[in-house]
């Protein structure tokens, strides 16, 4: 078939990683879409700083190639601004959008989907939460038939890594941070990860997707790992408990019987002997209860270039073969309206 033209914003941790992919699994690609995925333009903001790639391929005006030739649109940009505006105008012009930017989902992921519905186009966003880890798709489909009454885990890599280290040898906050920077777990600003905001708006994603209710970030309780320190973790440990950032997302019964939705993340002291206990360095795990078939588990690298490409590619595949075969991904669903409780009360 013709070609699928795809435009890359942004070419960092993830985005290096996802041209090494596509440029390393080419044949695969071309034979699971049924068509050569062609990379027709990568927008960056500093250009002399990328060697690695075809100088011909970049470019500082992301929105000219936005609004260029490409089919479907993949950013990793990350942040709010500009992703927000060239990922609308490209969803308004119906291209797929693939994405990783959980912080622009959670605050204004209700946008992004009108938009995609309008056109028609298709929005994936499987590398936004947990990385490596299938979590979103099996919320949005394969569970969709069930209730889901709770979703809680880890979902920061970074903070997992510097909490696991503190356990393990007693290192220090700092160093540790630094550490996870430069293995490309960290945001770009990482008061995101140590405060909280980026699982906060995981939980937020994963709130909306399970509850089929509009949950924003702001909406999330949220504590980060800042206060957390090498005496708490001392202490958690002579308690047979270590210290673990949590993401929680539950439906909660009021008093008069009404539903409603309590999200929140705060470090929380489990038993080493809780699974949770031994997920250690990047990873991420996630459970979720659901009424019809129980408690799943969800494990595996949760941060880190490769396994974040890992999930993007796989969206890739998705929405290049829906452009050839037709038909459209996963939409948002229906919303029961379900009210979320105000920040705090749990
Ligand atoms: P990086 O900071 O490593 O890369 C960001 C890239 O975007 C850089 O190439 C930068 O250009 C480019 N960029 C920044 N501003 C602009 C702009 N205005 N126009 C064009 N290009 C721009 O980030 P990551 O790769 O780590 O993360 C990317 C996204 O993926 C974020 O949304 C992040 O939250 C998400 N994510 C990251 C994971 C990880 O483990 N790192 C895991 C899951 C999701 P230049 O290089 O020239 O500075
Ligand atoms: N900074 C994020 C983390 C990247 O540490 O989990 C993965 O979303």
């Amino acid at each position: 078939g013709e070609p699928i033209k795809v435009a890359l914003l942004g070419c960092g941790t993830v985005g290096t990683e996802v041209v090494r992919l596509l440029r390393e699994q080419a044949d695969d690609l071309t034979a699971r879409i049924g068509a050569p995925v062609e990379l027709v333009g990568i927008a960056v903001r500093r250009p002399h700083k990328h060697t690695d790639v075809p100088a011909e391929l970049l470019t500082t005006d992301a929105a000219a190639l936005v609004a260029g030739e490409a089919d479907v649109i993949v950013e990793v940009i990350g942040g709010i601004d500009p992703a927000r505006g060239l990922l609308t105008s490209a969803l308004r012009e119906g291209k797929a959008v693939v994405t990783a930017n959980k912080a622009l989902l959670a605050e204004h992921g209700g946008e992004l989907f009108a938009a995609a519905d309008a056109s028609g186009a298709d929005l994936y966003f499987e590398a936004a939460v947990a990385g490596a880890i299938p979590l979103l798709r099996p919320l949005r489909e394969s569970l969709a038939g069930d209730r889901i009454t709770r979703v809680m885990g880890i979902v920061n890599g970074t903070t997992n890594y510097i909490l696991s280290a503190m356990d393990a040898t007693g290192s220090g906050y700092g160093e540790t941070l630094e550490e996870a920077s430069r293995l490309g777990y960290a945001e770009a600003d990482p008061t995101a990860d140590v405060d909280g905001f980026d699982a906060a708006a995981k939980a937020a994603i994963l709130a909306s997707l399970s509850f089929h209710t509009r949950v924003t970030a702001s909406d999330v309780y949220r504590e980060g790992i800042a206060s957390v320190t090498a005496s708490d973790i001392a202490a958690a440990s002579l308690l047979g408990r270590t210290v673990k950032l949590l993401a929680i997302c539950e439906r909660v019964l009021g008093e008069d019987g009404t539903e409603s939705v309590s999200v929140r993340v705060h470090p929380a002291m489990i038993p080493r002997t809780h699974q949770l206990a031994s997920v250690n360095g990047a990873f991420n795990a996630v459970y979720v209860e659901a009424e019809a078939a129980g408690q799943l588990m969800f494990y595996g690298p949760g941060a880190g270039g490769a396994p974040t490409a890992s999930a993007v590619l796989g969206d890739l595949v998705a929405v290049a073969r829906n452009k050839v075969l037709g038909g459209r991904g996963p939409r948002e669903s229906a919303y029961a309206d379900l009210p979320v409780r105000p920040m705090g009360e749990t």
